[in-house]
């Protein structure tokens, strides 16, 4: 298949503030993942829990996430992209206020399950949405964003945290009306959840969505006003022949010989799952744990964790100049030789520690090397598998499966993410070297799953990915 050139003869401007709007979605996704851990012992102690509930107490939401990232896809296909968004919302706000009023256990995992379903609908929203509006030139830059959002979204709530936390005296205290700092750290969410509706409801619907309902006015409207296009007629009906090709969208399109799925699909699944076995999370939720072992205390502990999550900030920066210039494939694969490197290098310096009053500690030089490994595959991952997945899971699917096979790849990099977190406690009980041992592993192991499997988007028209798999893997846009 040859590659098509870009239409779009002059970029506009404003597809990057409509891009801005859509990825406020990951704000919320990273704000609502990261703000857990700043009161979860506050409400552990409120609500009298033992480790179990505790751990459901931090873990339920992604579960929620995967519910609301399997359902996005169908509602997004039936109701529109801008619904979905304002769904999303609105399903924050309800569960930022319930958090922060919530009785007991039961209710405030029923609220964080609500705003779960939310970031998994954001989840798979905001890089089809985005994909589906950018001029391919610079979709990889405009994808990136979502990344960038979720980063900023885990380092505001971090920040939040510190800031009520140390206003009230501790997370446990009363701040203001009576309310305890925990309660007003779930409840701070409200005010992103509340722009990003009114945002939402202010965006233009996606072109891709409103060919697939016959709405050809509208979408030539879209096209020309937001996207630059040019030749809006000839980009309308490229949509349309590869909307026709197949019928209409549903679960079942994602069919296919291999293992019951298109190879396409699996591509998808398998990235996500790659992107949450290399363990990234476990440095986010569990950085104190971490950061204790390389023998700081409380206060640097969490310092560490604020340093760590601006780093990711500007890694991603430096992800967004690099991704539509070098492309996706190389810079994944430099990711995964990075991480296999720094991951098999903190499991070479847990091997040295030793257990003081119940957690590990490490003797100099490894804990240096730990900690200069850790931030080191934070800057990996940030620059490369943390926004690149995302960017393809928005533009690698033809555009008559693109929500249905998000949806089902981000569904299954939730239940990753859920699993990874959930098992760290008992894989530290087995030992730190095997936690670490495991992610680098599968470090490796997405190395090889990039090198064979996964195809080179950059620069492509968005018609053009309906056979991408069966493209050859060489480096480059500009192959055939
Ligand atoms: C990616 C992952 C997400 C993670 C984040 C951290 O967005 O999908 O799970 O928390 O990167 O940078």
């Amino acid at each position: 298949m040859s590659e098509k050139k870009s239409t779009s003869g002059r970029f506009s401007a404003r597809v990057v503030g409509i891009s801005i709007a859509a990825a406020l979605g990951g704000f919320l996704f990273g704000f609502d993942t990261a703000v857990i851990n700043g009161a979860v012992d506050a409400l552990a102690g409120a609500f009298d829990l033992g480790p179990a509930l505790q751990g459901f107490a931090v873990s339920s939401a992604l579960l929620g996430c995967a519910v609301g990232a399997w359902f996005a896809g169908s509602l997004a296909n039936k109701l529109g992209r801008i619904p979905v968004m304002v769904i999303a919302a609105v399903l924050f706000l309800a569960s930022s206020i319930g958090s922060g009023f919530a009785f007991g256990v039961i209710d405030l995992i029923v609220w964080r399950v609500i705003g779960g379903i939310g970031v998994g609908a954001a989840s798979v929203i905001a890089p089809a949405y985005i994909a589906e509006v950018s001029p391919a030139k610079v979709r990889g830059r405009l994808g990136s964003l979502q990344q960038l959002a979720i980063v900023t979204g885990i380092f505001t709530a971090l920040l939040s945290n510190a800031l009520l936390a140390s206003i009230a005296g501790s997370a446990a205290d009363v701040l203001w009306f009576g309310i305890e700092a925990w309660r007003w750290m779930f409840m701070v969410e409200s005010i992103p959840a509340i722009v990003y509706g009114v945002m939402a409801l202010r965006l233009p619907e996606s072109p891709r969505f409103l060919v697939a309902r016959g709405q050809i006015d509208k979408a030539s409207q879209v096209l020309f006003d937001f996207t630059g296009e040019t030749d809006v007629n000839v980009k309308i009906e490229e949509i349309r022949s590869t909307l026709n090709a197949e019928k209409k969208e549903s679960l079942s399109d994602l069919r296919g010989d291999r293992f019951g799925l298109k190879p396409i699909v699996w591509v998808g699944i398998l990235l996500s799952v790659f992107q949450q076995f290399v363990g990234i999370n476990v440095i986010f939720y569990y950085s104190t744990t971490l950061w204790l072992s390389v023998g700081f205390d409380e206060s640097q502990a969490l310092m560490t964790s604020v340093i760590t999550s601006i780093t990711n900030i500007v890694v991603t920066i430096v992800a967004i100049l690099l991704v539509d210039k070098v492309g996706r494939r190389p810079m994944l694969l430099t990711g995964s030789i990075g991480m296999a490197v720094t991951l098999g290098m903190m499991a070479v310096a847990f091997s040295f520690g030793t257990l003081q009053d119940g957690s590990v500690v490490l003797p100099q030089p490894w804990s240096l090397i730990a900690l200069i490994c850790a931030n080191g595959f934070v800057v990996f991952f940030g620059a490369t598998w943390g926004p690149l997945v995302w960017v393809l899971l928005g533009e690698m699917f033809p555009n008559s499966i693109r929500a249905g096979a998000l949806a089902v790849a981000a569904a299954a990099q939730w239940i990753a993410n859920f699993f990874i977190s959930t098992t760290f406690p008992a894989f530290a009980e087995i030992g730190l070297t095997f936690a670490y041992g495991f992610y680098a592993f599968f470090a490796v192991v997405s190395f090889f799953f990039v090198f064979y499997q996964v195809p080179e988007t950059k620069g492509r028209e968005l018609e053009t990915m309906t056979d991408v798999v069966n493209l050859p893997r060489r480096g480059g846009s500009k192959r055939a």
